[in-house]
């Protein structure tokens, strides 16, 4: 099924330079990226986006992490792109995280783990509406799509 995920690129993620070797990952895998955005998360929207974890011992830990400085918010589109995207993070600790992942390429760290991206297609719903208006999300066909997808069953996959 073509979905729609949410992808933040953490600040540790922008501090550190990685925005690119992060979103180049992506695109190589044959994701579309369908909007993106530089912005200071505030308080009462980490709130929002975290609001699951608002009971976790590590949740205020967590919000301010994530509105300490700048993050790269992406929208990602592709068939399945929910669970390829998570698959390409890796495990949530980068100590824990396998070696070919976003987490296990560029982190030691538990906490300053780089990325979130949406778990399920209905998180996918509401943090896109959290972090994009009407307009900001692109609909556009790429030069190359032929190339990403087969479809000569008639149906993409
Ligand atoms: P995310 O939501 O950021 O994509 O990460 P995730 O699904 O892999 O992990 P989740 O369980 O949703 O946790 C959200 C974020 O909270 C921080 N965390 N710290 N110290 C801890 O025990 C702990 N557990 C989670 C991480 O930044 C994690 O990404
Ligand atoms: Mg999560």
């Amino acid at each position: 099924m073509m979905e729609t995920t949410l992808i933040i690129l953490k600040p540790d993620a922008v501090q550190r330079g990685l925005m690119g070797k992060i979103i180049t990952r992506f695109e190589d895998k044959g994701l579309q990226i369908v909007g993106c955005k530089l912005m200071k998360i505030s308080p009462d929207l980490a709130a929002r986006h975290y609001e699951a974890h608002k009971e976790r011992g590590f949740y205020s830990g967590l919000v301010k992490f994530m509105t300490s400085s700048p993050v790269l918010v992406l929208v990602v589109r592709g068939i399945g792109s929910i669970a390829i995207s998570r698959k390409m993070m890796g495990a949530t600790f980068g100590s824990k995280a396998e070696s070919g992942t976003i987490r296990g390429d560029f982190g030691v760290s538990n906490s300053f783990n780089l990325i979130h991206g949406s778990d399920s297609p209905e998180a996918a719903a509401r943090e896109l509406e959290l972090f994009f208006g009407k307009g900001e999300v692109m609909e556009f066909s790429r030069a190359g799509e032929a190339w990403v997808y087969d479809s000569s069953s008639g149906k993409a996959e």
